[in-house]
């Protein structure tokens, strides 16, 4: 089949690249001429595993390229909306790139044969009835039976978004009508999953339903694990315990300094937001927003009571990124403890693996270390902020150079083989 992927950041690409590693002929569409530029060349403009790898393979095979102009493209039998719905200041959707995307194809369909029209990127429910398809038939073409018109969420996660693309949990598939959607189960006839067919609202509230309820997942157990930190009960044994109930599950229940990244809360904002426009409003959405604003606190907390004084110390910071997988900084808990921090004058070494160039656009003055070791290296007590794998193997022996052994987890990682004398935000 051939397909349109609007928009290259991390939905979009991964998406794009997905269906052209299963043989589709593919081409990103994206504003952004550098980032057209790169992914031409085989080069990601984000670090997601395996991509570079699938990138330079579909692009070999003549099965992807990018551009900025979609006129410049024949026939087509998909085009997939992937364009960035960021907040706005009331934690409402800010819908501009959709819009702006919508009209593009509005234009673009204008003299084409049927194709269908997929909204991917995470939009709120009422968004593809009420915003795009007006815009879409500015065409002079009819949703239904001019073009088709679906709303399929995207499930993937950051670090794992290839390995999620080609193994999901379940395909939604929102449809206009019976056509629509009957076109994309085609598309998706080769997936082994659970495919569930529903409206356009439907398709969107899952979604977004999914994510709050992750978030909420997570925001329980951080409180169980602030209940557990005063009561001297490791976290990770209660939600051990708690995951093999098949009602709960073990996922989502690790303990820590809070979600982060670019869609749990903007996500949990949003359906807020909704919530109240059609007065409804949701308790749990805001609560959950509060208890994890206030999460990656509890490890600043904890160092106080170790370090009292914290004026001109020296703390290592083990990872940077939001969680492990990714380069990926935005709403990492790290900014708010690096921000803490410096507001007692505390000299940082910090290391990341993958995200230290996204960080030090953020923070330019602080150190960035090449290696824990590194970022250890006379430090007064270190905070551990990302799961990486790679911290699972510090030993004691990279801890000897700290002046002083304050070790603080705020992911659980630390391997108590290898390690003593540390201890957790919840355990
Ligand atoms: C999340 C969802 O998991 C994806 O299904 C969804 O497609 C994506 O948002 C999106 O809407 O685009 P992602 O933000 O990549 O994916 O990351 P998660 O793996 O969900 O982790 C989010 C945050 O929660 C991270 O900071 C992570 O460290 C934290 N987390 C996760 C915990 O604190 N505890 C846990 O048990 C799990």
């Amino acid at each position: 089949m051939k397909i349109i992927v609007v928009g290259s950041g991390y939905v979009g690409l991964c998406t794009a690249v997905g269906f052209a590693n299963l043989g589709h002929d593919v081409v990103c569409v994206d504003i952004d001429h550098e980032k057209v530029r790169k992914i031409n060349n085989g080069e990601t403009p984000i670090y997601e595993d395996g991509l570079e790898g699938m990138l330079s393979q579909a692009l070999q095979k003549n099965k992807l390229h990018a551009t900025t102009d979609i006129d410049s493209i024949k026939e087509m039998d998909f085009i997939f909306i992937a364009v960035g719905t960021p907040s706005k200041e009331d934690g409402d959707i800010d819908l501009k790139y959709i819009k702006s995307a919508s009209a593009d194809i509005a234009n673009f369909i204008r003299d084409k044969n049927y194709c269908t029209v997929v909204v991917k990127s995470t939009v709120l429910p009422e968004t593809t009835e009420k915003t795009v398809l007006p815009i879409l038939e500015k065409s002079g073409k009819k949703a239904g039976k001019d073009f088709g018109l679906c709303m399929n969420p995207e499930f993937l996660r950051e670090g794992k978004a290839l390995e999620d693309f080609f193994n999901p949990d379940r395909i939604v598939i929102g449809e206009y009508d019976k056509k629509s959607g009957d076109e994309l189960v085609k598309l998706y006839s080769s997936f082994n999953a659970p495919l569930i067919r529903t409206n356009l609202k439907t398709a969107e509230l899952i979604k977004y339903a999914s994510n709050a309820f992750l978030a909420t997942k997570i925001t329980f157990i951080n409180e169980i694990g602030n209940m557990c930190k005063n009561l001297g009960i490791d976290a990770y044994d209660v939600a051990d315990g708690m995951g093999l109930d098949k009602r709960i599950g073990k996922h989502f229940l690790q303990a820590g300094i809070g979600f982060g990244g670019s869609c749990f809360r903007k996500d949990v904002e949003a359906l807020l937001a909704k919530s109240k426009e059609v007065k409804s409003e949701s308790k749990i959405l805001s609560t959950i927003l509060d208890i994890n604003k206030d999460q990656p606190l509890k490890i600043i907390h904890l160092l106080k009571k170790r370090l009292p004084d914290l004026e001109g110390k020296t703390i290592a910071v083990l990872g940077l990124a939001f969680k492990e997988g990714t380069d990926d900084i935005r709403d990492a808990p790290s900014i708010v403890i690096i921000s803490e921090l410096l507001k007692h004058n505390c000299k940082i070494n910090s290391y990341d693996p993958k995200a230290s160039n996204n960080m030090r656009k953020l923070y330019p003055d602080i150190n960035y270390c090449r290696s824990a070791s590194d970022a250890l290296n006379e430090s007064d007590a270190c905070l551990i902020l990302t799961g990486w794998d790679e911290f699972k193997k510090l030993s004691y022996k990279d801890f000897n150079n700290m002046n002083s052994k304050i070790i603080i987890e705020g992911r659980k990682v630390l391997d108590r083989n290898l390690v003593t004398g540390f201890e957790g935000v919840s355990w």
